[in-house]
């Protein structure tokens, strides 16, 4: 494996070159996106498309986001394309926004888990960019890292998570957004979110229309995204979100773990309470929590933190998509 640095803003042609050899071959390059790390492989080509999922040890029902460079590449992954997709892309691609999408005969079965749709993304990253136009194909690139744990957000975490299992990673430094991108499902009747990011779903309904969200029905019908019922997002120690109102109750929980000898983080919009082993101070404002997010968990993994204790995020609708991975992260 190796690891070469590129300039986020002016990708090196050589450099970006041979990554688009290794894709060409049917290997694996780590990439940069502005959400997160991807993983990479040549979409069309099904043995390398095998081994990202070998690689992630990523089960074979959850579908992979198809990434391309611009919108009319997006549109030949669609047998039938829709008219809203045009207008979610013309405002947001380049962006953290996939959209599902009719799949298109072309594209390998293994990508889409079997579906008759497919995930499209234009990322809004020079090197992902440069990277799809030199590859000159589609690339299939779930998040890179080991199937439940945190997703990367710098080539380190990549290399921690994935070192031995890809040929080239693209060291871009960090991404910017640091959540991973909204997921619209376009196949129905209506448009239906299925996972919130960093683009606001009033943003989305401006141009879209009413969304319906995934989920928001109790005891609603099997989700259509496999990859959202399972735990996701999660560090290695267990973690709890405690509502900010009611901080005693975090105090309690550090006391009990620590007198359990337990090694306790925080994730902590407020002052620390007594007794965390590490604590990660977070940003007041969605976007900069985003980008830090999971940079925090993945240093308290690496602190061997057994508890993790987090306050509660705000509810207003920017912190949508903080919620859903501080949720998923919770989940037993
Ligand atoms: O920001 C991102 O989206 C990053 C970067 C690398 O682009 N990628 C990413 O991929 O997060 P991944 O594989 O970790 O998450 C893909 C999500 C999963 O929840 C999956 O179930 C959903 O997209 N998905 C993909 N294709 C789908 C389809 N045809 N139908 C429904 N959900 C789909
Ligand atoms: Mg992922």
């Amino acid at each position: 494996m190796s690891t070469l640095r590129v300039s986020a803003d002016a990708p090196d042609e050589s450099v970006i070159g041979r990554a688009a050899d290794v894709i060409r071959r049917g290997g694996l390059v780590a990439f940069p996106t502005e959400t997160v790390y991807g993983l990479g492989a040549d979409a069309l080509d099904e043995r390398a498309v095998a081994r990202i999922f070998e690689a992630k040890g990523r089960p074979s029902y959850n579908p992979l986001i198809t990434h391309v460079p611009d919108l009319s590449a997006a549109r030949r992954l669609s047998r039938t394309w829709p008219a809203l997709a045009d207008r979610l892309g013309e405002a947001f691609w380049p962006g953290p926004l996939t959209l599902i999408v009719p799949k298109a005969d072309t594209i390998p079965d293994i990508v889409t888990a079997g579906l008759d749709s497919v995930g499209v993304r234009v990322p809004a990253h020079p090197v992902a960019l440069a990277l799809l136009r030199a590859a000159d194909t589609p690339l299939a690139a779930p998040s890179a890292n080991r199937f439940t744990e945190v997703s990367p957000t710098t080539a380190a975490h990549v290399e921690r998570g994935l070192g031995d299992r890809v040929e080239m990673i693209l060291d871009g430094g960090p991404t910017a957004v640091g959540i991973e991108s909204t997921v619209l499902d376009l196949t129905g009747p209506r448009p239906v979110l299925l996972r919130p990011g960093s683009i606001s779903l009033d943003a989305l309904e401006a141009v879209a229309g009413p969304i319906e969200r995934s989920g928001a029905v109790e005891g609603e019908a099997p989700r259509r995204s496999p990859g959202m019922v399972d735990k996701h997002y999660a560090p290695r120690g267990e973690l709890v979100v405690f509502p900010r109102a009611r901080r005693e109750e975090m105090r309690t929980a550090v006391d009990a773990a620590k007198g359990r000898g337990l090694v306790v983080g925080g994730l902590l919009l407020d002052t620390a309470p007594p007794g965390l082993d590490q604590v990660m101070m977070m940003p007041s404002d969605a976007a900069g929590y985003a980008r830090e997010l999971y940079a925090a968990l993945h240093r308290l993994d690496g602190e061997g933190c057994d508890l993790i204790v987090v306050d509660d995020v705000p509810a207003d609708p920017e912190w949508a998509g903080i919620r859903d991975r501080l949720q998923r992260a919770a989940r037993d």
